[in-house]
């Protein structure tokens, strides 16, 4: 694994260049990462380029042996840009313009932009596609940030009328598949259409999940455009004495919702996410974690973050593209943009890196090298302090100085996990635009499987509906809202392979353009569950209902949300009871509510299919349940769990190296097989 930081030379006078990177060849750095925001400097005037600086830094940093990882400025566009063009600018959804003047301030769909923007990555591109120093480039800077993913300027409505021409051919089709009998919104002309915001009651959801659909798709589009212009000109470079071909990246934001990281990253070489433990463990918890729960309660140390949040993110990164996949930006001291932004101390920066590696990143790179003297990020730490002088950060590399040899033997080695948890993001657009019962989130539902893996010692990857699921025991889609013949077919076809399913609650409720299904639910997985849903039921706080079984810690209660199940016969007709009905039935229930408005009908429901089986879990389980049925699952399923771990603890597994991670103050033991391991507070332990 190499490691790596983010820099920003034209913050900094030249003369200082050589010092900092013969410092950050000193900590033990490889990558240095740099551009992304110096647009300005790299062409103050349309057509005018002044590289001089950026060769000047690039021979530094090259001088010391570091790689580059040199990122196209197009995040934050030049204030003589906008003052050329204005209507680039991107408007919110209550239709104000937003003003330029920070970063991210431009529409993917302005023509105006496009052609700037292939301007300056041409040209960029001219100049270091063959420079062997460079291995490779970032595109932009994290898509969607600062509320960007969504524009709604005219340029947009343009654009998104000829997204729906490409995807329906004809109004009719669309009117079809939006339904828009509904209170008279049949269009007769494709003008007609606009985006779906300032509306006086709330829009169609067909309408909006297509409006998201296609916002994704233009940051799709906008990738594209300099992948393109990058690709061309790294392979005319390519020739006899070239480098490495240099690989396209561009960094995501971990979980981010809004736009669709499985389709983003299919066209890139490589996936990145910025990694900020502390900023997440406070804005992510309330989204992620029961309503109510209170963060005091966890054990976590207060300056590494939730380990499981973080977790999520790297797992579902290198889900993007099944593959090893790096942190682009690596918290490396206190951030200024979460509610405590809390102090860091030393050894945060090690277990940080240490979890990266566990989780199969091939790269780390810090954010940034020295803190800001300038800018909104004044307060943002960086591995030197502002005064230039080592900061934790920087100590923390030095400290992982005698283990290097350590995490290069470790990261060599494959991850495998038998356990696939679906994301699928029309299906969480779609359940946040109707979320039905407040607090009904699409991560946090996947989130209480996920946590319940983890605890388990499961390893799991996060990955599309659309991957191929032959290499897994058990795939979990919690809430397949948007169902899809398609992957009811896969599902059908992995279960009957030997897989174990486990749907969940609003599976199968609607069709993929958002209508509701016309069928029995849980509609397109109907036969595959072998079951069929008598209601559905939201709960509010404090209404609950008991649950009856045979599986040790998954009784009672139902809470939140809950529907009533019964077992179908093999012909996938309704049987009056499921009782006497054991000849007949190929599924059967798992455990009954014991009261309530769905008493004595089935709530988990379990079918063979072909050598496996699909289960059906008809409420939305408390953390203990999610542990107390996968833990029933992995038995069944022969699948692995790497050790008996105490809340605080992860663990994971690369090849043969187990490696277990504490991020709480107090030493900690944990069962691996024979074993007893202790692992100091903070501290990781790699063991054989
Ligand atoms: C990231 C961004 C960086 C920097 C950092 C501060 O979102 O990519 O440029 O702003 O946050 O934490
Ligand atoms: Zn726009």
């Amino acid at each position: 694994m190499k490691l790596g930081v983010c820099y920003y030379p034209e913050q900094w006078p030249p003369d200082r260049w050589p010092l900092d990177a013969r410092m950050m060849r000193e900590a033990g750095l490889a990558i240095v990462r740099i551009g992304e925001f110096a647009w300005t400097q790299m062409e103050p005037a349309e057509g005018v380029f002044t590289w001089e600086w950026l060769d000047q830094a690039v021979e530094v940093l090259a001088g010391e042996g570091l790689e580059i990882v040199l990122g196209t400025p197009t995040a934050a566009p030049p204030a003589w840009l906008v003052r050329l063009d204005p209507d680039l600018l991107p408007v919110d959804i209550n239709g104000h313009r937003r003003r330029p003047g920070t970063r991210r301030h431009y529409c993917a769909n302005s023509p105006a932009y496009r052609r700037h923007t292939q301007r300056i990555v041409a040209a960029m591109a001219r100049r270091y596609a063959s420079h062997p120093a460079v291995m490779g480039w970032q595109i932009d800077n994290e898509f969607g940030c600062h509320d960007t993913a969504r524009c709604y300027c005219p340029e947009c409505t343009l654009a998104f009328r000829l997204w729906l021409k490409d995807r329906y051919r004809s109004l009719d089709a669309l009117n079809r598949a939006w339904s828009t009998v509904f209170w008279s919104q049949t269009y007769r002309d494709w003008e007609e259409i606009e985006p779906p915001n300032l509306m006086v009651a709330g829009p169609n959801p067909s309408h909006v999940l297509d409006y998201y659909r296609f916002s994704s798709d233009s940051w799709l589009a906008y990738q594209q455009l300099q992948i393109d212009i990058l690709r061309k000109a790294i392979s005319t470079a390519g020739g006899g004495d070239s480098p490495p071909e240099q690989f396209i990246c561009t960094n995501f934001m971990g979980d981010f919702p809004d736009l669709d990281h499985h389709s983003l990253a299919r066209p890139l070489d490589l996936v990145a996410w910025d990694s900020y433990p502390t900023g997440y463990a406070d804005e992510q918890f309330e989204r992620l974690y029961p309503p109510g729960e209170v963060r005091a309660n966890h054990p976590y140390s207060y300056d590494v973050g939730d380990p499981v949040i973080t977790g999520f993110c790297h797992d579902l990164t290198r889900g993007l593209k099944r593959a090893p996949y790096w942190v682009m930006e690596q918290q490396s001291g206190s951030i200024n943009w979460s509610t405590f932004n809390t102090g860091v101390r030393s050894g945060a920066v090690r277990l940080w890196t240490w979890h990266a590696l566990a989780s199969g990143a091939s790269a780390v790179v810090y954010f940034r090298w020295r803190a800001s003297l300038s800018g909104l990020e004044q307060h943002h730490a960086g591995l030197l302090n502002h005064d230039g002088s080592p900061a934790t950060g920087y100590e923390g590399l030095l400290s992982m100085l005698p283990e290097r040899e350590l995490m290069a033997r470790v990261s060599a080695e494959p991850i495998q996990s038998q356990v696939a948890l679906l994301l699928n993001y029309p299906d969480l657009w779609a359940i946040q635009l109707q979320p039905h019962r407040r607090g009904f989130d699409y991560l946090r539902h996947l989130f209480v499987f996920y946590r319940a893996l983890q605890r388990l010692g499961i390893m799991t990857d996060i990955v599309s509906p659309e991957t191929d699921l032959s290499a897994y025991k058990l795939v979990i889609a919690p809430t397949a809202f948007l169902g899809g013949e398609r992957l009811a077919s896969a599902l059908a076809g992995f279960a009957a392979a030997g897989g174990t399913v486990l749907l969940g609650v609003r599976s199968g409720f609607k069709t993929t353009t958002n209508l509701v299904t016309d069928q029995p639910l849980p509609g397109v997985f109907r036969q595959l569950v072998g079951a069929r849903l008598t209601g559905w039921h939201a709960l509010p706080p404090g209404v609950e209902y008991g649950i009856e079984t045979q599986i040790p810690g998954l009784e009672g209660p139902a809470t939140f949300w809950m529907e009533g199940l019964l077992p179908l016969s093999p012909q996938g007709e309704s049987v009056e009871s499921s009782e006497g009905g054991d000849q007949v039935l190929s599924s059967k229930a798992l455990a009954q509510y014991t009261a309530g408005p769905f008493a004595s009908q089935a709530a988990l429901i379990e079918n063979r299919v072909g050598a496996g089986r699909a289960l059906y879990m008809g409420w939305y389980p408390t953390y203990e349940q999610a542990v107390a049925v996968l833990a029933y699952l992995a038995d069944q399923a022969g699948i692995e769990r790497l050790a008996d771990l105490p809340p605080g603890l992860v663990a994971s597994r690369r090849g043969p190296y187990t490696l277990l991670l504490n991020f709480t103050e107090d030493d900690l033991t944990a069962r691996v097989g024979e074993r007893s391991v202790r692992v100091a507070a903070r501290d990781v332990s790699v063991i054989q």
